[in-house]
C-alpha cells in the first residue's frame, strides 16, 4: 500500500527521501514520486516504474533538486485512477504551489471534485488525492492563510487518510495530518524525517513520535507542533524504536522472506523474553486484567496469515482458559451482526496493525461494548490506538510480503495469553503451565534444528517445482498450519494450494487425488496421530503423492509417503509454531526455483489498508 516520506532539515532532501522510499517499497507500489522545495517553486518528479526509474529521472534533472532541504515523497498503490505519471503523487494545485502526498482514501472526493470544478479548479488527474491541494488552494484564494486552509481542508475530508503538504511560498514549513494510516515523525539533530512506518527512519533516528487520529501538525526547523481534533496544542511524546538497523537490510540473504524465516529463533526468544518473567507470564495487561475472570466469549478478528494464527489461538485458549472462541475473517465479522457483549474480549491479530478490515472489525466490536485487545508487530500502528491494550510481538520489521516471523511470534503470544487467562481463571494445572513455558523456551533451538533441514527441503522443492496443485492436511491445531502452508505456497509461487483437516479427505478432496496433486501432510506425535495416519494411508492407496512432516522417530508413514521429514518433538499445543517453519521454507524454495519475485508477489501488498 502507499508509503509516505518527508524530510525537513539542512541536508539535501532528495537522497534521503529516495532511501526512505526504498525502505517503503515492501509495502507494494506501482508508481512513485517526490516533491522538492526549491527557490523557484516545488519541483515534482514522478515515475511509473521501480524506484530506480524515479532515481534516474531525478538524476537526469542534473541534480538541480539537490539544493532542496525540504521535500516529500510517495510510493503509490493505485486505488482511484490507474497507475500513471499523472495519477502518481505528489499531486498539486493547478498553479503548482500546494503539493501533497497522501495515504488512504478521501471518500467524499466526487462531491469535492464537483465543488472544485464549479469554482473553476477542475482536477486533471483521476485521483481522490488531487482534491486536497485544490481545496487548500481554493481556501487560500478565499483569504485563509496556508495553515488555516490546510486545517480546514482536513476537516472537509472524510475517510481514512494521512497527508503531507508543502506550499511553494512557505518553503520552511511542512504540514501533516492523520486520520487513520500511521504517520511517524523522526527527530534528528536539527532535522526531521516523516514516514508511514518507523523502519525507514531507523538509519537517521530512533526517536519517533506518532501522530494520533484527528491530529493536524506543522513541522519547521523549530520543531513539531501538533493540534488535536479539538484544535488544542498537544504533545505527542516520542518513543524509542529498538529495532536493529540491519533488520531492514538483506544482510547477505537473497530475499527478505528467507532472512525472516531464519530470524525466527531470535524473534521468538525476544518475544518470550519480553513477556515472561521466569515462569510467570507478564503481559502487562492491567487495563483488561479485571475482565478475564468473567469472560463469556473471545472474538478473534484478523485477515490472512494472522487469521490462521487466530485459529491456532482458538485451540490454545479453549484448551487452557476454557473460554469459547470465535475466529472471524475481519472482512466477514463486520457484516454478519456478531453477538458481542461487555463480557466479550475482541482480539485483533495483525502484523502491520494497519489492515483496514481488522481495524474496522475491532472498532465495531468496541462499539458493541466488547473489551478490546490487539496483537501487533508494529509500534505506532493504528490498531494500538484503538485497542484498550496491545501485545507487541518482537519480530522486528517484516519486509517480505509473505508473513513468516510475525506469524510464529503471534502464535507465541497467543500461547502466553491462553496460559495467562487460564491461570487467572484457574482452568489449568500449574504443571501444565510450567510444561508449556518450558516448551516455549525450547522452541528457538528447535526452530534452528528445522533450519538445518533446509537442504532436504530445498531438494523436495526442486523435485516439485512444476506441481500445479497442492493439498495440505493436518488435524487439530495443525489444520490451521495446513491452511497457512497452502497460503504461503500460493501467494509466492502461484501454485494452487488448499488446506484441509485430514479428517475431511473423504468428504470431497479425495476426488482430487491424481499424480498431478501434491499432498503435504502434518503429523506430529499427538492425540490425532493414529487418525491422521489412517487418512494418509487411504490417500496413498488411491495413488496420492505425499510429503510428510512428522515427529522424530515416526515410522508409521514409511512406504506411505514418498518423502518424510522429521521435526523435533515438542508439546502438542506448541507443534503449530514448529511445523509452520518447514512449510515456509518449502514455499520459499519452490517460488525461488520457479523464478518468482518472492518478496513482492504479483498483485499483493504488504499491508492492505483498503477494504
Ligand atoms: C501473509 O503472508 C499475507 N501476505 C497476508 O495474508 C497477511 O497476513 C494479511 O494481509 C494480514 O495482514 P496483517 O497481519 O498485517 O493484518
Amino acid at each position: 500500500m502507499c508509503g509516505i516520506a518527508g524530510y525537513l532539515g539542512t541536508r539535501s532532501a532528495s537522497p534521503i527521501l529516495l532511501d526512505c522510499l526504498k525502505q517503503l517499497e515492501y509495502r507494494g507500489y506501482d508508481s512513485a514520486g517526490v516533491g522538492l522545495q526549491l527557490a523557484d517553486g516545488i519541483q515534482i518528479t514522478r515515475s511509473v516504474d521501480r524506484l530506480s526509474g524515479l532515481e534516474a529521472k531525478l538524476g537526469r534533472l542534473n541534480g538541480q533538486g539537490s539544493a532542496a532541504r525540504v521535500g516529500i515523497g510517495h510510493t503509490r498503490w493505485a486505488t482511484h485512477g490507474r497507475p500513471s505519471e499523472l495519477n502518481a503523487h505528489p499531486q498539486s494545485s493547478l498553479d503548482g504551489k500546494v503539493v501533497v502526498v497522501h495515504n488512504g482514501i478521501f471518500e467524499n472526493f466526487l462531491e469535492l471534485r464537483a465543488e472544485l470544478s464549479a469554482y473553476g479548479l477542475s482536477p486533471i488527474s483521476q485521483t481522490d488525492t488531487e482534491c486536497f491541494p485544490l481545496l487548500v488552494s481554493m481556501l487560500m484564494r478565499e483569504g485563509m492563510d496556508f495553515g488555516q486552509a490546510f486545517a480546514a481542508a482536513v476537516r472537509r475530508m472524510r475517510g481514512n487518510y494521512s497527508v503531507l503538504c508543502l506550499h511553494a511560498e512557505h518553503p520552511d514549513r511542512m504540514l501533516l495530518a492523520r486520520s487513520g494510516p500511521t504517520l511517524g515523525v523522526g527527530f534528528g539533530v536539527g532535522e526531521y524525517f516523516v514516514a508511514s512506518d518507523a523502519a525507514p527512519l531507523l538509519p537517521h533516528t530512533r526517536e519517533v513520535a506518532f501522530l494520533e487520529d484527528g491530529d493536524v501538525a506543522e513541522l519547521n526547523l523549530d520543531g513539531l507542533t501538533v493540534l488535536d481534533r479539538n484544535a488544542a496544542v498537544v504533545e505527542r511524546a516520542s518513543v524509542h524504536i529498538d529495532w536493529e538497523l540491519g533488520a531492514v537490510e538483506l544482510n547477505g540473504y537473497r530475499h527478505f522472506m528467507h532472512k525472516e524465516i531464519f530470524e525466527q529463533p531470535e524473534a521468538l526468544a525476544r518475544t518470550l523474553e519480553a513477556h515472561l518473567d521466569g515462569d510467570v507470564v507478564a503481559l502487562g495487561l492491567s487495563e483488561l486484567e479485571g475482565s478475564f475472570r468473567d469472560l463469556e466469549h473471545i472474538a478473534i478478528v484478523a485477515c490472512g496469515t494472522s487469521w490462521h494464527a487466530g485459529l491456532v489461538g482458538k485451540f490454545l485458549i479453549e484448551q487452557l482458559a476454557r473460554v469459547p472462541v470465535d475466529v472471524d475473517y475481519a472482512s466477514e465479522f463486520r457484516y454478519r451482526s456478531p453477538i458481542v457483549s461487555n463480557r466479550t474480549l475482541a482480539l485483533a491479530i495483525t502484523q502491520s496493525g494497519e489492515t483496514a478490515d481488522t481495524i474496522a472489525a475491532l472498532r465495531d466490536a468496541k462499539q458493541c461494548g466488547a473489551r478490546t485487545l490487539a496483537i501487533c508487530n508494529v509500534v505506532g500502528a493504528q490498531i494500538a490506538r484503538l485497542a484498550e491494550a496491545t501485545l507487541f510481538t518482537r519480530a522486528g520489521p517484516e519486509i517480505g510480503v509473505a508473513s513468516t516471523k510475525a506469524f510464529t511470534t503471534e502464535l507465541a503470544l497467543l500461547a502466553l495469553l491462553a496460559l495467562h487467562i487460564g491461570r487467572v481463571r484457574g482452568t489449568m494445572t500449574a504443571e501444565l503451565g510450567a510444561e508449556l513455558v518450558r516448551g516455549l523456551r525450547a522452541l528457538p533451538a528447535q526452530i534452528e534444528h528445522v533450519h538445518g533441514l533446509e537442504d532436504a527441503i530445498e531438494q523436495l522443492a526442486g523435485a516439485r517445482q512444476a506441481t500445479t496443485n497442492a493439498l495440505y492436511l493436518g488435524r487439530g491445531s495443525l489444520y490451521p498450519i495446513a491452511l497457512e502452508g497452502a497460503l504461503k505456497l500460493k501467494e509466492i509461487s502461484y501454485i494452487h494450494a488448499e488446506g484441509y483437516p485430514a479428517g475431511e479427505l473423504e468428504h470431497g478432496p479425495m476426488a482430487l487425488i491424481d499424480p498431478a496433486l501434491q499432498v503435504v501432510a502434518l503429523m506430529p506425535r499427538d492425540e490425532h496421530r493414529e487418525r491422521t495416519l489412517s487418512n494418509l494411508k487411504q490417500a496413498a492407496a488411491r495413488g496420492a503423492k505425499i510429503v510428510a512432516f512428522v515427529s522424530e522417530g515416526e515410522r508409521g508413514l514409511d512406504g506411505v509417503a514418498e518423502a518424510i521429514l522429521e521435526l523435533p518433538l515438542t508439546h502438542p499445543s506448541l507443534a503449530p509454531i514448529l511445523y509452520a517453519v518447514p512449510l515456509q521454507l518449502f514455499a520459499y524454495h519452490v517460488a525461488r526455483l520457479r523464478g518468482c519475485d518472492v518478496d513482492r508477489p504479483r498483485n499483493l501488498a504488504k499491508s492492505v489498508t483498503v477494504e
